[in-house]
């Protein structure tokens, strides 16, 4: 295999649709998250400053959702596709945008969590990010710092910077392959991935319950629930090395 093959890879992106049938909501569809409650504020910095009882509690109840969760086929077969196309010396790089574990609770061993996790939480007197499993409140002290009443969940809310940017852009300029599984293409920057992807020369495709907002921007797409097109189009590919 020549260096140039090996240097280009896969780039997965992952959104709400894909832990759906897990059991976690999502947030656009009927009955989505931000249908039942405001986003302004839930999932903004000011939201929190006004209300921080309120942001916490939605927080700690999607929290203690993650305990009886469990990864679905979708989540499976992104873990096995990773393991195979190291073995075969190839790339695989795995943004999601969702706050969730089941990639990890299913196995994929390098996931970049654009939008942060549930499962920690940090303090905004010394930045630092603790593994969090449990309720957190408004008086909660900082495990490192001890501060008082700075804890909050460890999410990207609107309005602020999402996380591995960096690397996610220089993944994206040497992907050969672009897969958007159940995401809208509702939020940015992750819905300019394609974009930056096919700039690149990256093939794209879109694997989701319906056409996303960027749909225009796939060379392919496959419309279906991610438990049967993921499992399929991951054999594709492992069929193929
Ligand atoms: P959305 O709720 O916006 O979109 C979910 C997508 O998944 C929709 O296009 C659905 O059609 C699709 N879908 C639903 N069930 C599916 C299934 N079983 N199989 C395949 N696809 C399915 O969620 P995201 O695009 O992830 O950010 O939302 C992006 C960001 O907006 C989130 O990370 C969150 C939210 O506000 C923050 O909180 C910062």
């Amino acid at each position: 295999m020549s260096n140039a093959y090996a240097q280009r890879g896969v780039v997965v992106l992952t959104g709400a649709g894909i832990s759906a049938e897990s059991g976690l909501g999502t947030f656009r569809d009927v009955d989505g998250i931000w249908t039942k409650y405001p986003l302004e504020d839930l999932a903004t910095p000011e939201g929190f400053a006004r209300n921080p009882e309120f942001v916490q509690g939605f927080y700690n109840a999607r929290r203690a959702q993650l305990k009886t969760s469990r990864p679905n086929a979708a989540h499976l077969a992104l873990s096995e596709l990773e393991a195979a196309l190291q073995a075969a010396g190839r790339r695989f790089t795995l943004i999601t945008q969702n706050v969730d574990h089941l990639h990890e609770q299913a196995g994929s061993q390098n996931v970049l969590h654009m939008h942060g996790e549930l499962l920690k939480v940090r303090c905004e007197a010394c930045r630092g990010v603790v593994r969090w499993p449990d309720d957190i409140g408004v008086r909660t002290p900082c495990p490192t710092c001890e501060a008082v009443g700075l804890m909050r969940p460890h999410v990207v809310w609107f309005g602020e910077m999402p996380l591995y940017m960096d690397e996610i852009e220089t993944e994206l300029a040497r992907a050969d392959l672009f897969v958007s599984i159940g995401t809208s293409g509702n939020v940015y920057p992750a819905a300019g991935f394609v974009q930056l992807a096919r700039r690149a020369g990256a093939r794209t495709l879109e694997l989701n319950l319906e056409p996303s907002d960027g749909a225009s921007f796939f060379d392919e797409a496959r419309y279906g629930k991610a438990s049967e097109l993921v499992p399929d189009w991951a054999s594709e590919i492992m069929r193929r090395l």
